[in-house]
């Protein structure tokens, strides 16, 4: 009772603070090339918006919800292309600051928070709501409302599988895709339970507990949103323990002699803080939705039943060499994924698991140059452009073809 309580009067305090009633209008939206670097939180503030998107509540016969979804969307008025930038876990679309202040002098932006962090709101049941699938809707809703006809996705860590997968079922949508750390992870086999990924990955022993005892984990990692996050978020020169991400009975114990454990060494501290309030607004729970045993095998049985694995759009994946979680090069090949992606690129960076966080620059470059060369077309650039320039003007549209659209997918993927 006290920890929802004081979900209800952070989600309060915090939602007042962050996200005043103005920064939801659907005005107009304002210069992007106003922002200063690093970033200043609040003046991101004006481009956020929410998308209300269809989705079902599992938990007993599967009701029809509501998500409401915060994305930030910055209009570039000169550019054909939009970059959708996806967090993992745990994240939020702020984690994106470096490429925001980067790209958006190039192209228009839509970076959202997904479903149960921050202030997106989720379904309602984090076992059975919130499969990979459901979170390529909530793209895809996302981008109608923002009147965006097709992106490039770039996704890190869970982010990076949205993005694979948002390439897959929708080639309509997404016309390239680069993930960051996590590679394409095909179901094309058969169904790998968690605890058998683990014997290869070590480091993953953290999804056994949270698949096993999502509860219990929930609780630990609420009881202190910013050790948690800390904990997670760093640096090759700043790491965590070795035995960190191994244990799967706990997560925070190889952490156990650190009284505090030092501040995200990437972020600021109006950065981090701002993290710290928006994970306090729901916790931890419904961001465990990615590990869960029901909505992996949910994705597993969705991608299954439609059959088709390959990615044709041109891809990137960009690799930490250090990672404390996996070698993903090494779990790449392992899973094959290279062998779905017929345009696949791979780039390495010499980082741990945050590499757009950890060296934004190089990063920033590579993405570019990869851009530069993927989506030159000038012929299609050219017919593209009027269509490619999204106007803001969602109050004047009808939301229901969107709502009944999704939902009929949602019903789809509701196995
Ligand atoms: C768009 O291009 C015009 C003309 O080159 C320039 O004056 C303006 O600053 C550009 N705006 C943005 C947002 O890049
Ligand atoms: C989801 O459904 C359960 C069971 O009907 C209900 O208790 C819960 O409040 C719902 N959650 C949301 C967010 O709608
Ligand atoms: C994969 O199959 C789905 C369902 O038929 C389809 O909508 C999607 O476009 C296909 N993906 C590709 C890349 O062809
Ligand atoms: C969770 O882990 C415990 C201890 O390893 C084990 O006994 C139990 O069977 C596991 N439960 C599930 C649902 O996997
Ligand atoms: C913490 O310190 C104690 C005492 O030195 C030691 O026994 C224990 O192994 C340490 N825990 C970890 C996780 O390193
Ligand atoms: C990408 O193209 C732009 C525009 O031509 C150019 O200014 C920029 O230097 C290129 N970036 C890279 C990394 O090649």
């Amino acid at each position: 009772m006290t920890r929802q309580a004081l979900a209800l009067l952070s989600a309060l305090f915090f939602g007042l603070l962050f996200i005043p009633k103005e920064s939801l209008a659907k005005g107009p939206l304002k210069d992007p090339l106003k922002f200063s670097i690093p970033l200043k939180v609040k003046e991101y503030l004006p481009y956020q918006r929410v998308a209300r998107c269809s989705a079902i509540n599992r938990s007993e016969i599967g009701d029809s919800a509501t998500v409401q979804l915060q994305y930030v969307h910055i209009v570039n008025p000169n550019a054909t292309r939009t970059l959708l930038l996806v967090h993992g876990w745990p994240g939020l679309w702020s984690t994106w600051s470096n490429q925001i202040a980067h790209f958006a002098s190039s192209y228009s932006l839509i970076v959202p928070t997904l479903r149960g962090f921050g202030s997106s709101t989720h379904a309602g049941d984090v076992q059975n709501s919130g499969a990979v699938q459901e979170h390529t809707e909530d793209l895809a809703c996302i981008l109608r409302e923002a009147g965006v006809s097709s992106a490039t996705c770039v996704g890190h860590d869970w982010g990076a599988q949205v993005c694979w997968e948002s390439a897959r079922a929708r080639p309509d949508l997404i016309e390239a895709v680069s993930g960051i750390a996590v590679p394409y992870l095909p179901s094309a086999g058969p169904f790998l339970p968690i605890e058998d990924i683990v014997t290869f990955f070590p480091h993953l022993g953290y999804q056994v507990y949270f698949a096993n005892d999502t509860q219990g984990a929930v609780e630990e990692l609420d009881a202190s949103v910013q050790r948690s996050l800390r904990s997670v978020m760093r640096s090759v020169d700043s790491p965590p323990p070795p035995d960190f991400l191994v244990s799967q009975d706990d997560f925070l114990g190889a952490w156990q002699n650190f009284s505090i454990i030092p501040e995200i060494p990437f972020l600021s501290r109006e950065e981090e803080a701002y993290l710290v309030d928006q994970f306090s607004i729901q916790g931890f729970d419904y961001t465990l939705e990615f590990y869960t045993n029901p909505n992996r095998l949910s994705y597993y049985n969705f991608v299954q039943a439609q059959g088709n694995f390959t990615i044709p759009q041109p891809a990137l994946h960009i690799a930490p060499t250090d990672d404390p979680v996996a070698d993903w090069i090494a779990a790449s090949n392992i899973l094959n994924s290279a062998s779905f992606i017929p345009l696949l690129k791979t780039e390495t960076i010499a980082t741990a698991h945050w590499p757009h966080l950890e060296r934004p620059e190089e990063f920033n470059q590579i993405l570019e140059k990869w851009l530069n060369n993927s989506l030159k077309e000038p012929a299609q650039l050219e017919t593209s452009k009027e269509t490619a320039v999204p106007q803001i003007t969602a109050e004047a549209k009808s939301e229901e073809p969107i709502v009944s659209e999704v939902r009929a997918k949602s019903t789809i993927s509701g196995a």
